[in-house]
């Protein structure tokens, strides 16, 4: 029922008028929330078929993917997996359709920001819906999400992608994300970074101001550690930081270590705030957290060195 797959139902149900509305027992209630259009419908159990005539529809739930009442649809006898949000993505195609019409470095990448701006909650039901699929020992030729390509020439590209994408193994490579306002704390994200290259760890770092939200999540969410590094503002964290932490929080963000850094002017404060966050979210701190006031000293840097090491051994 999400608007973005089912907008043109009133203008469907004006000129199709004898259509059937096929469904979820959720949907149902749910379409009438939405929409309130007046076909006939019929709500249909999990894996049931309906006959076409030459054709037949088995219907597979796919709960949470990514709404509660979602279903997937298969035709039986072209083998086409019509996925609705799994196996989808953002981005314009240019007029096209289909995988072999585009180059999918772009879809690998709008397909991974797609999956963990909108679903990272629920990227366990990914894991299960595949199961699923897998376990009806059906062929399936070509999938067809509700956006994104449609994939016939190597449906499972995308299909073996999301398996990974949302499997509970992190990946061995750090992501930091911070916010600076005189870019103190930007050298000190920079240093940190050069450190960790130093000692061989894969690392990529992101000023939060100019890095839209869904980016900031898609390098985070599989990261093995993720740093945050905050200034003070007003005695608070820097408000995107925190908002990107309402965000991992939100969206259940699995458990792992967190590093940080912050810096201050004067009395500080905003960093204490991001820390319990983290706490609440119980996610094991990487120590030392290394506070900085304005420039980075010496001192500093002996600590931002210390981080490295800690950072380096929580991914061995
Ligand atoms: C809007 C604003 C609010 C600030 N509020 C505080 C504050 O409450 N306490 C503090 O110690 N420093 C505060 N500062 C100073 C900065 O935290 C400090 O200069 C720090 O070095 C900034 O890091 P940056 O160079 O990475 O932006 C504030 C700065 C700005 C611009
Ligand atoms: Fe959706
Ligand atoms: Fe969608």
């Amino acid at each position: 029922m999400e608007p973005d797959h089912t907008s043109a139902l009133p203008h469907i149900a004006e000129i199709a008028k004898n259509a059937t509305m096929i469904y979820t027992p959720k949907a149902s209630e749910m379409q009438k929330s939405f929409y309130d259009v007046s076909l006939r419908e019929k709500t249909i159990d999990d894996l049931e078929e309906l006959s076409l005539g030459k054709m037949t529809l088995k219907f597979v739930h796919a709960k949470f993917l990514h709404w509660p009442e979602t279903m997937m649809t298969y035709l039986v006898e072209d083998e086409i997996l019509f996925s609705c949000d799994a196996f989808g993505a953002f981005g314009a195609l240019n007029g096209n359709v289909f995988d072999d019409e585009i180059d999918l470095r772009m879809v690998e990448m709008e397909s991974r920001r797609y999956l963990s701006a909108i679903i990272t909650t629920y990227f366990p039901f990914v894991q299960r819906a595949i199961k699923k699929v897998v376990d009806l020992g059906i062929g399936i030729k070509i999938v067809a999400p509700s956006h994104g390509p449609v994939y016939r020439k190597d449906p499972m590209w995308i299909i073996s992608r999301f398996d990974k994408w949302t499997s509970k193994e992190l990946e061995k490579r750090v992501t930091i994300v911070y916010g600076s306002m005189y870019g103190h704390n930007q050298r000190v994200a920079f240093l940190l970074k050069k450190e960790l290259q130093n000692l061989g760890v894969e690392v990529k770092t992101i000023n939060i101001s100019y890095t839209d939200l869904s980016v900031v999540v898609t390098e985070t969410v599989r990261a093995g550690v993720i740093v945050l590094g905050t200034p003070t503002y007003d005695a608070h964290p820097f408000p995107f930081i925190w908002h990107f932490m309402t965000e991992m929080s939100g969206k259940r963000f699995q458990r792992r270590p967190i590093a940080l850094f912050g810096n201050y002017g004067w009395q500080g404060g905003g960093l204490e705030r991001v820390e319990a966050l983290v706490q609440e979210m119980k996610c094991p701190v990487i120590q030392p957290i290394v506070r900085v006031k304005a420039r980075p000293t010496e001192e500093d840097l002996e600590q931002i060195r210390q981080l490295a090491k800690a950072i380096s051994k929580e991914l061995k």
